[in-house]
């Protein structure tokens, strides 16, 4: 139990240290003596550190590699597990998607809290009339796992475009989009369900710095693959697996969804150059952000700039208190319960404002 209070500062280490052979090390063998009690199992997992020690799996330093795997024995548990599909239920509308792993998938390798809360405000809005989804063409932004964009399909959306900037990503999203059509079953009318599934869901490459010339450029070498360093994807490979599939520059949406998209700068500055390039006029973008601090940064500083970031380019942004998921429901990991809680961003352009 001693060690429980220096779990966080370790977990940390595991990111700001992992270059630094010694610091990494130690921090590995607290995570270790943390993690034979119960208390130690939750607080590794409570500041995220399932991810980091998955992550850790890729170093190039055996003894690390033995004591993360050792590490994540002990906090076996829904954020440890490996890749897989994984079911939710929302009001009566199932949603199966597969779940990747934290090396391929960085930040976006599970569902977060977010995207459930993201999901239960589409459903709510939906039946208010205050979003329409039916029928709609949606881009959804950061998509990770896609909880949010496969919920719209089951509401009725006309299409909805999948995007991220992770092979590992997209590719687990490909997966998704063929569980869905396995679900679905064969189409007896017209027979080809490949055209049909690309007519209905669409996997592309959206990197939000590519909109922002000179945040691309100025971040370019110092933001790594994964946002947090969690995929050192090689530049080769990653250029190839995006070839073909780059969203079409000028293509814009009416309705623009994204969870848990604001975190660490530059992200804001280029989520709004995004929006503002790919937003539909009239067009609404609808956000379910957490108030999440991050490393030097404070989590309502971060919305406050991206909320900037929309209303200098002209749009009008509300941003409203979101529900949050019942403490019973935060298990770590992924979903973590931050004391402020999360928000809606409101973005609404041209008639729709
Ligand atoms: C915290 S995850 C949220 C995933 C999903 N929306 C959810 O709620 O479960 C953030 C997502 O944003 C993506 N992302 C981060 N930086 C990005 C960027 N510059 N361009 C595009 N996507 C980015 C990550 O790859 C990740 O999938």
């Amino acid at each position: 139990m001693e060690h429980l209070p220096h779990v966080e500062s370790a977990v940390d280490s595991l990111f700001w240290d992992r270059d630094d052979p010694v610091k990494r090390f130690a921090a590995l063998e607290l995570l270790l003596k943390a993690a034979a009690c119960e208390p130690g199992v939750e607080a590794i997992r409570a500041h995220g550190g399932i991810e980091r020690l998955r992550k850790a799996l890729a170093w190039d330093d055996e003894e690390a590699v033995d004591i993360a795997a050792a590490v994540l024995a002990q906090c076996s548990g829904s954020t440890a597990r490996g890749p897989g599909a994984r079911t939710f239920e929302f009001s009566g509308h199932t949603v199966r998607l597969r779940e990747t792993d934290y090396v391929e998938g960085g930040l976006g390798w599970r569902v977060w809290a977010s995207g459930v809360v993201m999901c239960r405000e589409l459903i709510r809005l939906t039946a208010e009339n205050k979003l329409t989804i039916k029928s709609s063409d949606i881009l959804e932004l950061g998509s990770g796992c896609g909880v949010a964009g496969f919920l719209c399909a089951k509401l009725g959306a006309s299409r909805v475009t999948f995007t991220d900037y992770l092979p590992g990503l997209l590719d687990n999203l490909d997966k998704s989009v063929t569980l869905q059509l396995e679900e679905e079953g064969p189409v007896i009318s017209s027979g080809d369900e490949s055209k049909r599934g690309n007519e209905r869901f669409r996997v592309h490459y959206l990197e939000w710095l590519a909109s922002c010339p000179v945040l691309s450029q100025e971040w370019k070498s110092r933001r790594p693959m994964g946002g947090d360093g969690s995929c050192s994807a090689n530049a080769d490979e990653t250029t190839h697996s995006i070839k073909n599939r780059f969203l079409p520059t000028n293509e814009t949406f009416p309705l623009i969804i994204g969870s848990d998209v604001c975190y660490e700068d530059p992200l804001p500055s280029a989520l709004a150059a995004t929006i503002d390039k790919r937003l539909a006029n009239p067009g609404t973008a609808y956000l379910v952000l957490p108030v999440r601090d991050w490393p030097g940064v404070c989590g309502i500083d971060l919305i406050d700039k991206l909320v900037h970031g929309l209303r200098s380019r002209g749009m009008n942004v509300d941003v409203e208190k979101a529900p949050d998921l019942d403490d019973d429901e935060y298990q770590g990991g992924t979903f973590v319960k931050h004391p402020l809680g999360m928000v809606s961003v409101w973005v609404r352009r041209g008639e729709s404002l």
